[in-house]
């Protein structure tokens, strides 16, 4: 029998504290350490520090910092402090976070957030390094520079530029975006300005209304008129179809709408995750282990790719999402979902992979770029999972403010 993740239903159970189920994180720590340094020291080992990606025909792939991924692998070491305690790691997630410092001026796309609050966020809750908070400030200003007042919202990509430009776009806003908002509103927290978290929830408020379908699967890609505020179309660029659920952009949408209520504390935005975690587990397209593939309506599913980054961000937003609502049924589909990424089937043998944890993510079929390899991000909300599902069987929360 399928489980149906009710609303209502939700509220009325209460989660259940467990002891801690350490061997799985452990294990998935004492792997982590192995690959990460081998990638520590690959991308040390030239005259500059490099931003490793993912591994392709043999190859690690590095990233210029102003990459939207850029910031995931210094994130990664943090994690790896924060799991062991062990100042090898917090050393090297500093040097891999402060060659990123040019970043916080980025004005040109969207993804500031992910980049700066992944490294310099983590940086500063891990250490409270002096200056870091500056960056976050900073980084939020230039975020901000993309606010559009009539639209309600913070534009995505550029509209004139790369294969963007040959949409005829004008404003286009995509899903992931609701995961730059963390920054704004830690950004308010620091300079006591409120125009960042009032951002924020106009972004999160506008993207409630415009992005989703009556099943609460989320289109990709909506384009607004930056004058107007009025809708022009909606899209995908890295789904399947238009019309289909790109697996990532549910994973975003779950994990946005869990962290906005983080913050916010207003119900609605509970709701709407709910309704998103709803959509994922009645889907007859999600596997049996939990990890999606790449697009739930890829026509050629079964025969074609699992997306184990998709699977990494929705177990940490599930562990998130089951401390807020109470429900323990969230803890247990993140519960599946990590011992599915622990296993061979995705999880690769030490000293294989180049040196990332997971195998099996896809970055863009459409694009044909980074199909079925390892990608820094799916690396880094496995991390991030593991840190929630132990905070959670310690009896802490998840994730702190
Ligand atoms: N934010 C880009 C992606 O999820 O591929």
């Amino acid at each position: 029998m399928k489980l149906k993740f009710l609303p209502m239903l939700a509220l009325a159970v209460t989660a259940v504290q467990c002891a801690p189920k350490t061997d799985l994180i452990n294990d998935n720590v004492e792997n982590a350490k192995i690959q990460l340094k081998s990638l520590v020291d690959a991308s040390e080992a030239g005259d500059t520090v490099k931003i490793p990606s993912t591994f392709k025909d043999g190859e690690i792939v590095y990233v210029p910092t102003d990459d939207w991924v850029s910031g995931f692998f210094a994130g990664s070491l943090w994690y790896m402090y924060e799991l062991t305690g062990d100042e090898y790691w917090a050393g090297h997630a500093r040097k891999h976070t402060e060659i990123l410092d040019s970043i916080q001026y980025l004005t040109w796309h969207h993804d500031i957030g992910f980049m700066v609050y992944d490294s310099y966020g983590n940086g500063l809750r891990l250490k409270g390094i002096d200056g870091y908070k500056d960056v976050i400030v900073n980084a939020a200003r230039s975020l901000s520079t993309r606010f559009r007042p009539a639209a309600g919202v913070i534009q995505s990509w550029d509209a004139d530029k790369g294969w963007q430009g040959e949409r005829g776009w004008k404003c286009p806003v995509i899903i992931d975006n609701m995961m730059n908002l963390e920054l704004l509103f830690k950004a308010t927290e620091f300079s006591g300005d409120s125009t960042f978290a009032k951002i924020a929830v106009s972004h999160a408020d506008k993207t409630m209304q415009n992005h989703y379908r009556p099943d609460y699967s989320t289109y990709h890609v909506v384009d607004y008129d930056p004058e107007t505020g009025e809708v022009r179309g909606r899209y995908t660029a890295q789904g399947y179809s238009d019309d289909s659920a790109w697996a990532r952009g549910q994973a975003w949408s779950l994990y946005g709408y869990t962290m906005v209520y983080r913050f916010t504390s207003d119900k609605k935005y509970l709701d709407q995750a709910e309704k998103v975690a709803g959509f994922l587990f009645n889907n007859p397209n999600m596997p049996e282990d939990l990890v999606p593939y790449w697009d739930f309506d890829c026509p050629d599913i079964p025969d074609t790719y699992r997306d184990a980054s998709s699977a990494a961000i929705i177990a940490s937003a599930l562990y998130e999402l089951s401390y807020h609502t109470g429900n323990a049924l969230y803890k247990e589909k993140a519960d599946k979902i990590i011992e599915s990424l622990s296993s061979p089937a995705y999880r690769a043998a030490q000293g294989t992979n180049g040196g990332f944890i997971l195998m099996h993510s896809v970055g863009s079929i459409p694009h044909g770029s980074s199909i079925d390899v390892p990608l820094n991000y799916a690396d880094y909300y496995f991390l991030e999972a593991l840190i929630r599902k132990g905070n959670i069987e310690k009896g802490m929360a998840p994730v702190t403010k």
